[in-house]
């Protein structure tokens, strides 16, 4: 399973990419816009930033939501780094866009996918990533985990190489039974990986082989 982080923030990432376990990134305008990056060129110099942080690949979503400025602007982003993913949201414009960048060999992640359906046809325009909310069906009540098992089904029936990047993940537990799902990737905040470090018996078993080692010493 592959480990992305869903953030802007530049000393998260950093962190995170020194913990070794960094396969990407995922950002959105919201997250761009919590750590103050606004503007266009700012928000390009951030993707660039954050390029040069991480090994892995970047998604990086547009703001258009019709195909001519959709295919200009994903063009553009895509241009600035090979790591670069363009996210584009998953409405028809999006989807004929899709089709387009898999036509051109540029990565797509399709993003704000809250059905089975809407994953179907992400696949079937060959998105290199399609991105079920998790956190977000939760809370409204409705099983995130199930909409991430349908769509394993769906893409194991017929062979879709689309990955399935489990995102809006909240917490340890999500990232687990994902895990267990077979969602190829998570992405959430840096505390939903670095929380699975945590054990207390761990922590107390340290605590005791430490203690132990000084008596004989
Ligand atoms: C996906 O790529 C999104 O950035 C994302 O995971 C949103 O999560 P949220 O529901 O925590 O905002």
């Amino acid at each position: 399973m592959n480990f992305f982080i869903d953030t802007a923030n530049l000393e998260d990432i950093a962190e995170a990419q020194a913990f070794g376990i960094l396969d990407g990134v995922t950002t959105n305008p919201s997250l761009m816009a919590k750590e103050g990056i606004t503007g266009d060129d700012n928000i390009i110099a951030h993707y660039k930033k954050i390029c040069e942080i991480v090994e892995g690949n970047v998604s990086a979503e547009v703001i258009s939501t019709d195909f001519e400025d959709m295919v200009k602007e994903g063009e553009a982003l895509a241009g600035l780094n090979s790591q670069i993913v363009v996210k584009l949201p998953l409405i028809a414009d999006g989807i004929k866009a899709c089709k387009y960048f898999s036509g051109q060999g540029i990565k797509t992640n399709m993003t704000l996918v809250f059905s089975a359906g809407q994953a179907l046809l992400a696949a079937k325009v060959g998105a290199t990533y399609v991105s079920p909310f998790l956190g977000r069906l939760d809370d409204v009540s409705t099983d995130g985990l199930h909409l991430i098992s349908e769509i394993r089904q769906i893409y194991d029936n017929y062979g879709f190489e689309t990955q399935i990047l489990a995102a809006s993940i909240r917490h340890t537990m999500h990232v687990i039974h994902c895990a267990k799902i077979g969602s190829d990737i998570m992405t959430g905040p840096l505390s939903s990986i670095k929380d699975l470090l945590k054990h207390p018996l761990t922590d107390i078993g340290l605590a005791k082989f430490l203690e132990d080692y000084k008596k004989g010493n």
